[in-house]
């Protein structure tokens, strides 16, 4: 097992290894000290899957559970949903001494994470993702959001976790395609930080070391955060391949998932910033079965990608490839940016 230490407004754990699910009411001891009610938020898929067994390895350990399942897919992450749980956490009278745990994805993460952040102006919450991408991104640094019909995790808050808890079992139930759609933000974590990361992906290909990758990342992840929790400055670089891809997102109705369309943002800034990684680049890409190209046009993806919220006045900050393994923050004045995604195509 690797424990990353991460150190930001709250310092806590995140432990990677195989196996831990079943250690989870151990590990909750030493985190909060004492027992306490501990509501599971889950969601249709993977509650059935792994519910039971985090359920009962904290009631073995003396705690009182209650669950809230909801229906899988992002087209939960809303207003009603989260209502929902705070009306449940209210009803089964949850207090500051008690805990939320998040048992799924990105979207259980970010929507448990936000209700924590918000119940009781703010409870102890405890990360266990379940997804590769969950792992290696959401679960750490404390962005906890629901989105709007305006856009993606347009309200949310920096709250911290209290422990992450990644158990590696827990990604071979993933389907293939989701596995490969979290690869796109592990190879953004070379790109950006780290060729021999990057090296390791491009000999192993879908057979990486798991628990090396993974915790790689989230040490990565880890030093940016605790650099910039607020997303002011260096913490933006996590944003490689992000506008241009939420424009991909949004312009194919979600029907391109998220680490897709991050892999063709990744691609399309390459080509058009630091053509001398482009190739390279689409050949990990590639290996990973992720796409490298898109049917829209760079007005179409112009459009989407400045209702994206990083976007500031009149700039937007592009996250460009110098090498692989560097990568600079560079301000972009939104009327550049339509022929810069054009080169890029
Ligand atoms: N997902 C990007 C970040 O945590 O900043």
């Amino acid at each position: 097992m690797k424990n990353i230490k991460v150190t930001a407004s709250k310092s806590y754990d995140v432990l990677i290894g195989v196996g831990l699910l079943n250690n989870l009411g151990q590990q909750l001891l030493s985190v909060l000290n004492k027992t306490c009610k501990i509501a599971i938020i889950s969601d249709s898929n993977v509650w059935p899957l792994y519910g039971k067994i985090a359920e009962s390895a904290l009631t073995n350990a003396g705690f009182s559970v209650v669950n809230f399942v909801f229906p899988a897919g992002e087209s939960s992450k809303n207003a009603d949903t989260y209502i929902n749980i705070l009306n449940f956490l209210a009803e089964n009278h949850l207090t500051r001494s008690d805990a939320v745990l998040a048992l799924g994805g990105g979207v259980t993460g970010d929507m448990t994470g936000f209700a924590a952040a918000t119940f009781l102006r703010g409870i102890r919450y405890i990360q266990v993702p379940t997804s590769l991408l969950a792992m290696v991104d959401s679960s750490v640094g404390g962005k906890t959001a629901i989105d709007l019909p305006a856009g993606k995790n347009l309200v949310g808050a920096f709250y911290q976790p209290n422990l992450v808890l990644c158990d590696l079992d827990t990604l071979n139930t993933l389907p293939d395609s989701v596995f490969s759609d979290g690869c796109a933000e592990v190879i953004k974590y070379g790109v950006l930080y780290d060729r021999e990361l990057f090296d390791h992906l491009s000999d192993k290909g879908l057979g990486f070391d798991r628990e090396a990758v993974i915790a790689r990342c989230v040490e990565l992840k880890r030093n940016v955060v605790a650099e910039d929790e607020f997303d002011t400055g260096a913490r933006q670089k996590l944003n490689l391949g992000h506008t241009i891809g939420h424009g991909v997102e949004a312009q194919s109705d979600f029907s391109i998932t998220h680490g897709q369309a991050v892999a063709i943002g990744m691609a399309i800034v390459s080509k058009a910033g630091c053509p001398a990684i482009y190739a390279e680049l689409c050949a990990v890409l590639e290996k990973f079965i992720l796409p490298t190209t898109t049917v829209f046009s760079a007005k179409d993806l112009y459009t989407s990608a400045l209702s994206d919220k990083k976007r500031s006045g009149g700039t937007v900050n592009l996250i460009i490839p110098r090498e692989i393994g560097h990568c600079e923050i560079v301000p972009t004045p939104v009327e550049k940016l339509e022929s810069f995604i054009e080169e890029g195509l």
